[in-house]
This record gives structure tokens, sequence and C-alpha cells, in this order.
């Protein structure tokens, strides 16, 4: 079975004493996690080592980045590299946002790099593609996440993406308590599959988690977790309550 995951992404959200009780609330429940069921929590920079420290010894807990810069070192002032990352031991980071993408105008190219260098230093991306509420209203969704795909990973080989991660966030779904359908999810991970097996190979398709994210919550979590493209979830608000994101987690396939 390909990796089942429910990622935690916090944003710009909770000071160290809050995320550290809420971590430990977290884990003072006994999860069902294994090879194919893991958790993961998206930490603000400050907090990653904390929050590792935290989680050291639990197994399929890890903590990702939210972000990293495109650019390996040197002076960008501010920013964030990969190898920062890769140095303290985080696995994942979350790369293309929709919200890096709108208000720090990443683009699919720029996001190309990013991916490029994560895996130059052996860290997993998990990938963000989606399409905002006018593409959805004019129908082009398919086309559109298809290009994100094509121009931010397709330069990549087989190899590096097999048992990648993608995150599937419709932006008119993020945060505005408005969740994408089952169905739409459904049809839109089969169809990033579906991309994925005609540019690469069927095998490369089936080994690729995909998550879906936007209002994920305790009450539509399994549903939207049981639909056989969906892969997890990536949770912004709902995992900032530990009540909530132990649900989240629980609705796992
Ligand atoms: P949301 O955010 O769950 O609050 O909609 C999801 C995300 O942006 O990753």
């Amino acid at each position: 079975m390909r990796k089942q995951i429910a990622a935690a992404n916090w944003k710009m959200n909770l000071t160290i004493q809050q995320a550290e009780t809420l971590v430990s609330d977290l884990l003072s429940a006994s999860f069902d996690l294994n090879q194919e069921r893991e958790v993961v929590f998206a930490v603000p920079f400050p907090y990653l080592v904390s929050i590792q420290n935290i989680i050291a010894g639990k197994e399929h807990v890890s903590v990702a980045a939210q972000n990293c810069y495109n650019k390996l070192s040197g002076a960008y002032t501010g920013e964030v590299s990969a190898e920062m990352l890769k140095s303290i031991g985080v696995p994942y980071v979350i790369i293309g946002h929709s919200e890096r993408r709108e208000y720090f105008n990443e683009t699919n190219a720029v996001l190309a790099e990013k991916v490029s260098i994560c895996f130059e230093y052996g860290l997993k991306p998990i990938f963000c593609c989606g399409e905002a509420l006018s593409i959805r209203e004019a129908g082009t969704q398919n086309s559109h996440v298809e290009n994100q795909l094509k121009e931010s990973l397709f330069h990549l080989t087989e190899e590096h993406l097999t048992g990648f991660v993608i995150a599937y966030e419709p932006i008119w779904a993020i945060g505005t308590g408005k969740t994408a359908t089952s169905e739409q999810a459904q049809e839109m991970h089969a169809h990033i599959r579906k991309v994925l097996a005609t540019q690469y190979s069927e095998a490369l398709a089936n080994s690729i988690s995909i998550l879906y994210g936007g209002s994920v919550k305790a009450a539509n979590a399994k549903e939207i977790f049981g639909q056989p493209d969906v892969d997890g979830g990536l949770v912004g608000g709902s995992s900032l309550i530990a009540t909530e994101f132990s649900v989240i987690i629980n609705s796992l396939k």
C-alpha cells in the first residue's frame, strides 16, 4: 500500500509553549502508526528542533519545514536553505503551498528549483498544487494542475519521484470551511495519478502519496481519506486542535 499521511500544517500559528502542549497532548493518545501510516507536523522554522525532541522515539511521526529557499546558500538574509534543514535532521519540506505562491510570488519555475534542491540534500518534498475558484468555475482545473506538475516536477527522474508526496489543495477550500466533496477530491487525485502514469509509469504513479488539503476536519476526514486515490491529508486549522487532529489521524486508511 502507498504511504497514508496525516500532515499538520500549522502555518504561522502558535507560540512554542502552545506548540509543545499541542504535540504532547496529541502524542499522549496511542495511534496505530506503521510504515504505511505516518504523522507529520509541518511547524514554523524556530520550532523544528524542539518539536523533533518531543517526538524523538515515536516511530512514524516526523516534522516538516513549511518552506525552504531556492538557492543553495549565501547572502539571502532571512532565508533557510535545504542544507540547513538537512543538517538538523528534518525529513520533509512543504514546497509550493498556495499561500507561498500567492503572497510570496513563488512560480512553478522557482518551485522546480526548490524541489531539485530538496532532492540534492535528501529532503522529501510535500509538493502542493491546486486551483483557484475562478479556474474551478471555468472548468479548467485539470489542465491547471497538470501544468503545475509539468513545470515543477517533470524535470525529475522516475527514481527521484518514487514515493514522492503531493498535496492537492483547491485554493477555494483552504481555510474557508468549504471542503471539496469527496468525489471532487477523488476525481482530481485520479487525474494527477493519470498524468504521472502518462509521463512516467503506472508503477511510479501508484507509488505516490497524494494528500488532500482544504478544510479537512474530524467530521469529514474519514469520507475523504476513504477515496481510493486519496492517501491522507494536509491539514491546516484542524491540526491546531488536538482532539480534532487525533480523529483525523485515526481516519487514515
Ligand atoms: P485548512 O488548510 O485545513 O485550514 O483549510 C489546509 C492547508 O492550507 O494546508
